[in-house]
């Protein structure tokens, strides 16, 4: 959740200043850019040296660092951050967040910021339970602020009470949770099914596809992006899904119809990539068939249309989107296979377009929504196609 992230850590003026240091290396660790502001005060608790050695940035103290006669834009790192965290904040930062005074560059920085400010509070017992602290929790947390509540202990002061800052690892799980819940897709159930399936003919033969798995691959790692729960249902493919996906591998697209109706209740959005054979061998032979005589003739039947049964049983909060690989005809046939499958989207891939389908990294496709309105797209690499496929379904799921 914090890769790429740029992140203002300010520190303040209180002994819990040394957990700034801890907060650092769990930031970087996380893979979030980090720049540390510290209050002229904070520095009389922790060195700029050790916070710049830690974040690998430079630690910025006052608007003007007159040994370098450089000056520090604070609406230039303001705007820089996705997000700023103030741990520890003291009872005086505090006091000048929910008053406006900006006498220092943390304070300016602060006000000329546009993300979300979490602040960890770190003060003895009696400054924290104070009428005025209190006012100013509440007057900051108007503005749509978050406070990350602190712990009860022993302070440094020696009483015993609440005032001790957030532990590090408990305010990277805070933040982690926070932008987790803020993703759009937060909560919901989806299942994309990727890959081809593999019909048996005898134990060593298969009637199968070209189908790669990139494109259904790229898109369960897109909406796992958006923060949703994803089931990724997959024929064979050597294609590593990441950890954080639920993987289901399948084979036939009997067995990928089993996987698909079982969970299908519990899904809100489910996206149907797979190259799902339409026919199979009626009869499937126990031993390897002998090339005895000169002709060989397999008898098909159809398989179960898994795309249009789902379409049969979705119910009205549910987001159904399929594919429609054509040759000819295309925009007809994307179209009617909307309505026949009853889709809410419909993903329609050319074999006319050179850098489409199977097995490439790039695709085209045009996305038709229920409406039959059409949005074209040029030709991008599965990962941005899949960001599209994503963007038009939130348009749709709000
Ligand atoms: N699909 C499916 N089950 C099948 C066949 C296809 O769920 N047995 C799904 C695919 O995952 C895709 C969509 O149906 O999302 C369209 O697949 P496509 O092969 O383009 O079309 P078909 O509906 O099979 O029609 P046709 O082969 O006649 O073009």
């Amino acid at each position: 959740m914090l890769k790429n992230k740029n992140i203002i850590l300010g520190v303040c003026g209180s002994i819990a200043a040394y957990k700034s240091a801890f907060l650092v290396r769990l930031l970087v660790k996380a893979g979030a850019n980090v720049k540390v502001i510290l209050t002229p005060d904070g520095a009389n608790f922790i060195t700029p040296l050790t916070l710049a050695t830690l974040s690998k940035n430079p630690v910025y103290t006052q608007y003007f660092e007159e040994e370098t006669g450089v000056w520090s834009n604070h609406v230039e790192l303001g705007l820089w951050a996705d997000l700023i965290i103030i741990a520890p904040i003291s009872a005086n930062t505090l006091a000048k967040l929910a008053t406006g005074i900006c006498d220092n560059l943390l304070t300016a920085i602060y006000l000329s910021a546009k993300c979300p400010v979490y602040v960890a509070p770190a003060m003895d017992l009696d400054m924290w339970k104070h009428e005025s602290t209190q006012n100013n929790i509440e007057k900051i947390s108007s503005y749509g602020n978050t406070v990350i509540s602190p712990g009860s202990g022993e302070l440094a002061s020696g009483l015993y009470g609440e005032g001790r800052m957030a532990e590090p690892e408990d305010i990277i799980t805070f933040l982690e949770q926070i932008l987790k819940e803020s993703l759009p897709l937060y909560g919901k159930n989806v299942m994309v099914t990727a890959g081809p399936t593999y019909e048996a003919i005898d134990p060593v033969r298969f009637i199968g596809n070209h189908s790669s798995g990139k494109m259904g691959f790229a898109l369960a790692n897109e909406l796992a992006k958006l923060g949703a729960n994803i089931t990724l249902i997959t024929g064979p493919t050597a294609l590593k899904a990441s950890t954080e996906l639920k993987r289901i591998d399948v084979v036939s697209a009997d067995e990928m119809l089993n996987a698909c109706s079982s969970i299908f209740p519990e899904i809100d959005i489910t996206v149907m990539c797979a190259a799902v054979a339409d026919y199979r061998p009626k009869v499937v032979a126990t031993e390897k068939i002998k090339k005895n005589d000169n002709e060989l003739l397999l008898e098909l039947e159809k398989t179960v249309d898994i795309l249009a049964s789902l379409g049969r049983e979705k119910k009205a909060n549910q987001i159904l989107v399929g594919f429609a690989l054509e040759t000819n005809d295309e925009e007809n046939y994307a179209k009617g296979k909307l309505e026949k499958k009853n889709l809410d989207l419909v993903i329609l891939n050319s074999l006319n377009d050179k850098g489409a389908g199977f097995k490439s990294d790039t695709n085209k496709i045009t996305i038709f929504n229920k409406a039959l309105e059409r949005t074209v797209f040029e030709m991008k690499s599965k990962t941005e196609v899949a960001k599209d496929i994503c963007a038009a379904i939130l348009n749709i799921s709000k």
